[in-house]
């Protein structure tokens, strides 16, 4: 099954990301990740990527398009994958359909998560990520059992450069301008299936189980 998430910044993409993933056994794939990945190794990727991730713009297409199709050739995604951030474009979007189109399969599922601004400002704010490991926390909705602590691998937890309010202004109004188009392009297509974002973790994830189980084969 191929699936995609589709949400603002702060929506819990990556949050429930890792709960559908052991829900399909499918692998998880973000672009955010890869990006702030090739930017710690400073690869020639990482290079071309950091003047616009730190700024909150998206990265060009052409520079996105590429890593996402080669990470989508591996063979572990030979049953399909999870896709949490991309497409963010309409020219994506496009070039995703052809990709897909050629290999004789589908996007599946496009799941947005539906969060209101104010409440994804005060999710990003207060987001701690591993630096080993990238597990996610927040401050309040979900601290580490330590403060500072990884509780799955005892790395430090620190907040993402780009979660400063003012890249999140920058953020917000990328998606707006050229992410949400893409709610009415998968709505056309009849696979946008969306989900009150705004409720508990929990709540969110059981939201995610029915939809899967009712539209399992
Ligand atoms: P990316 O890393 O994808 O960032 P994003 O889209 O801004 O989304 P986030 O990761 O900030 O939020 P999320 O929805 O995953 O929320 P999370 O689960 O962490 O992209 C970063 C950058 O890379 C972009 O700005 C761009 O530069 C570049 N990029 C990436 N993809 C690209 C593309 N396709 N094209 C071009 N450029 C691209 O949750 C947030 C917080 O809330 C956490 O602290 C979490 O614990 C908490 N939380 C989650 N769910 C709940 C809940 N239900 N209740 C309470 N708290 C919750
Ligand atoms: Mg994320
Ligand atoms: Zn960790």
């Amino acid at each position: 099954m191929n699936v995609m998430l589709l949400g603002p910044p702060g929506a819990g993409k990556g949050t429930q990301a890792a709960h559908i993933v052991a829900l399909l056994g499918i692998p998880h794939i973000s672009t955010g990740d890869a990006f702030r990945l090739a930017i710690r190794e400073q690869s020639v990727l990482g290079v071309r990527a950091k003047e616009f991730v730190d700024q909150g713009l998206l990265v060009p297409d052409e520079i996105t398009i590429g890593i996402v199709f080669e990470r989508c050739e591996k063979e572990d995604c030979a049953h399909g994958f999870l896709l949490d951030g991309f497409p963010r474009t309409i020219a994506q979007a496009q070039a995703l359909d052809a990709w897909l189109h050629k290999r004789h399969t589908q996007l599946d599922h496009v799941v947005q998560l539906h969060v209101d601004t104010d409440i994804l400002i005060e999710r990003i704010t207060g987001r701690i990520v591993c630096a080993s490991c990238g597990a996610t926390y927040h401050r309040h909705f979900a601290p580490t059992r330590t403060a500072g602590v990884c509780d799955a691998c005892g790395g430090v937890v620190m907040s993402r450069a780009d979660d400063a309010k003012e890249k999140v202004v920058v953020r917000l109004q990328e998606y707006e301008e050229k992410t949400a188009p893409l709610i009415e392009y998968y709505r056309e297509r009849h696979i946008l299936r969306t989900i009150d974002g705004k409720r508990s973790k929990e709540e969110v994830a059981a939201q995610l189980d029915a939809l899967f189980v009712c539209s399992a084969p």
